[in-house]
């Protein structure tokens, strides 16, 4: 989907480099067109993403013999040009590929790291659209980070399931890598007849032929890559409704006590989420809960996954809360994340005041108390940096901003704020700068000072 570009400054536009590859002579003619950049230039993961093209949609198709840990998969990716383009990249680190289509002719590629070199046998126009497939095979393995822990494809005790975030969509998929460019997905997923598969979005009914199954799940609205996912194993699954909306939950065995409460909470949390945040983006929800212990839980597009724990309350509140901020409204730029687990963890605290438990002032207070030096407070927010991107003060002290926020606009403007954030920017991206204004358009006020201090400050934020 065509990547908006905000208004505050917030880094280069998508498909126009500051400066043309070295590959690409200022002198080339016109129709020759020029290859694409190889990343969007993201400051936090450079490589990722790729210029030239928007994607319109992926189709996966892939089967899975867990025995073997293996994939086979075809992916099919149709996108725009935004370039007359002579070559484009694709972010991918998985397996083997075995045949590369553009627009159904065999195109040459190389694999240089994570970048996808591919040459189609002839430019694509500016403004067309064209098909890329990629056959591949073979075993898919996690990023492995030091402070990102475990992520991307991970194989379970009896399937698989994908928790990618931020980086980890190209260890399994062939992909434009950045949430600037969202896109809609087909998954048709073969496995072993024991085995069940969940994914992103609305269920279409499993058909069985001979020893496999065939499961279809379609991501119907825009999604950034790294919420892509799909869970292959046992669960047992629930199925409810909240307002118009599907809800679909699931436990490995291993956590088939916790499904009731996974399912239920899930309910009576959209629920109240809807009336403070506004409408679901979303056509369905849900949740599941898979057995690798990696001990965090990921809040892939209307089904977040919980990897290795029972959640309580306060997890599923997390999770949910992401549908809004994080997923429909995503991220211009990774520096920005505090727009996404600031809000969740707020949302945390706003569950905590509507059960009658502490409130969001009292939970303020608390952590205001500890000392400068204390990690809820460094690094700060605004520029955490990769290794900084969720350690704890992007979920504490980014909450602290929005009570800051609160206590200074008063409850009405700050509930407008964030419905009204949400609404505006609904599928779209968004970055700190504009929210920042936004903020201000809202509230009438100067809120400069306030930001600066909360988002950037060093040590503890002098109120
Ligand atoms: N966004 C997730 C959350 O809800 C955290 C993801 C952590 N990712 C990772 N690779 N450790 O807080
Ligand atoms: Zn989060």
């Amino acid at each position: 989907t065509a990547p908006v570009r905000p208004a505050a400054s917030a880094g280069p536009p998508a498909s126009a480099p500051a400066s043309a590859p070295a590959s690409a002579p200022a002198s080339a003619p016109a129709s020759a067109g020029r290859p694409g950049v190889p990343g969007l230039g993201d400051k936090y993961f450079p490589r990722a993403g790729n210029g030239g093209y928007d994607v319109g949609e992926y189709q996966v198709d892939l089967r899975y013999t867990p025995a073997e840990q293996r994939v086979t998969a075809t992916v099919t990716i149709t996108a725009r040009a935004t370039l007359d383009l002579s070559g484009f990249n694709l972010d991918f680190r998985g397996p083997e590929i075995t045949e590369l289509l553009v627009n159904g002719l065999p195109a040459p590629y190389e694999r240089r790291g994570q970048e996808l070199v591919v040459k189609p046998p002839r430019t694509l126009p500016r403004g067309g659209t064209f098909t890329t497939v990629v056959r591949y095979s073979g075993r898919p393995r996690p990023s492995r980070h030091a402070t990102l822990g475990t992520y991307g494809w991970v194989p379970t005790k009896d399937g698989a399931v994908v928790a990618a975030e931020p980086d980890g969509a190209p260890t399994w998929l062939p992909v434009n890598d950045h949430p600037r460019d969202k896109a809609t997905y087909i998954f048709r997923v073969t496995v072993p007849k024991h085995l069940q598969v969940l994914a992103n979005g609305d269920p279409h009914p499993p058909v069985t032929r001979g020893a496999t199954t065939t499961y279809v799940w379609t991501e119907r609205d825009p999604m950034a890559s790294y919420l892509a996912m799909i869970a292959i194993g046992r669960f047992s699954v629930r199925r409810g409704r909240v307002a118009d909306i599907p809800v679909i939950t699931a436990v490995d065995p291993q956590f088939a006590s916790a499904g009731e409460r996974l399912h239920t909470t899930t309910m009576e949390v959209l629920r109240w989420q809807i009336r403070t945040f506004g409408d679901y983006p979303f056509q369905t929800a849900g949740g599941i809960i898979d057995d690798p212990r990696l001990g965090y839980a990921l809040e892939t597009q209307e089904r977040p996954v919980y990897l290795g724990f029972t959640p309580d309350e306060r997890f599923i509140v997390h999770e949910l809360a992401h549908q809004w901020f994080g997923n429909s409204v995503s991220l211009w730029r990774w520096q920005d994340i505090w727009l996404n687990e600031g809000f969740a963890t707020y949302a945390e605290w706003l569950w905590s005041e509507h059960t009658g438990r502490e409130t969001t002032a009292k939970i303020f207070e608390r952590h205001y108390r500890q000392p400068p030096k204390s990690p809820i407070f460094n690094p700060p927010v605004g520029d955490p940096g990769v290794d900084g991107l969720f350690s704890s003060s992007i979920y504490v002290r980014g909450a602290m901003c929005l009570q800051a926020l609160r206590a200074k606009v008063g409850d009405e403007k700050f509930f407008t704020i964030l419905r009204e954030w949400a609404a505006a920017h609904r599928h779209g991206t968004a970055s700190v700068p504009e929210f920042v204004a936004f903020a201000e358009r809202t509230s009438g006020m100067r809120l400069d000072r306030l930001f600066q201090t909360w988002l950037f400050e060093k040590g503890k934020p002098k109120r």
